[in-house]
């Protein structure tokens, strides 16, 4: 199973998701931030959770949750997901604590280089961890690619979570990072993930081989079938 750039190197997914390398603009960061006051956040703030309220300017308020950039501070909530056993099916073993460190402070530090990661999700009444996922870049067929992705606890799935982190993350790509295209791909045998793919809107477009998970064989195999997705953002599809 392939892994992410820090040691302890977690696997396959993990490198996809956890990866990451060209900056990106302070014009774009600065138009971000200036869009945290907009009507959407400010109606819900009254009903934040107190514990929960100052996540830096590249926080994200969603109808239900809040959204916020992974750091060294998400190491044990990290930790958390992994050892949830409908992520882990799919995202590699349950990390370590201190896999779970190095895995924090990798996302924080790539947020830096990058301009865009993974956010940690809550929810933003209440402030229970509900999951993870948002944009990262990363390479495919030797281009840069913007990739969203996201895994919500078994227990809160079918709730709708996975497609609110998902859509939040391509109106980020459009509106902060000027993306128009982003990609997505999971397993083909992810169903549960293809059809949050499909219910933002998002276009299948080919099967590619990766790493990863093939049905009915135990193990990662080098070529699995994945489903690649794409989002076209010029044409307000979400
Ligand atoms: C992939 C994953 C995040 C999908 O979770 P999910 O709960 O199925 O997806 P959503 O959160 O978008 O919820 C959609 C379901 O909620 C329902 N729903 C309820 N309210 C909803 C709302 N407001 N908006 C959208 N859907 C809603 C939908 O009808 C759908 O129901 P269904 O499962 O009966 O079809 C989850 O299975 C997971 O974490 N898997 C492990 C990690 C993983 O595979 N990640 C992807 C790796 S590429």
């Amino acid at each position: 199973m392939a892994i992410v750039s820090v040691p302890p190197r977690p696997r396959r997914h993990r490198r996809r998701e956890f990866s990451g390398a060209a900056p990106s603009s302070t014009a774009t960061i600065a138009a971000f931030v200036a869009e945290q006051d907009d009507v959407r956040s400010t109606r819900r703030r009254s009903q934040e959770h107190p514990h929960r309220t100052s996540g830096g300017p590249l926080q994200r308020l969603t109808d239900r949750l809040r959204l916020t950039p992974i750091g060294p501070a998400h190491a044990e909530e990290l930790y958390q997901l992994y050892q949830d056993p409908g992520i882990a099916e799919w995202s590699g073993p349950a990390l370590s604590r201190d896999a779970a460190r190095e895995l924090a402070a990798h996302v924080g530090e790539r947020w830096r280089i990058d301009g865009v990661h993974k956010w940690i999700a809550h929810d933003r009444v209440t402030g229970e961890l509900v999951g993870r996922g948002g944009m990262s870049r990363t390479e495919l067929d030797g281009e840069p690619r913007l990739e969203v992705g996201w895994a919500v606890r078994t227990p809160l799935w079918g709730r709708g979570y996975a497609t609110e982190i998902g859509a939040e993350a391509l109106r980020f790509a459009a509106d902060v990072l000027g993306a128009t295209e982003v990609v997505a791909f999971t397993e083909v045998h992810n169903r549960r993930s293809r059809a949050v793919m499909e219910r933002l809107g998002m276009r299948y477009d080919r099967e590619i081989r990766l790493p990863g998970l093939v049905a009915g064989w135990p193990g990662v195999h080098p070529d699995a079938p994945f489903a690649l997705y794409v989002a076209d953002l010029s044409r307000d599809s979400v």
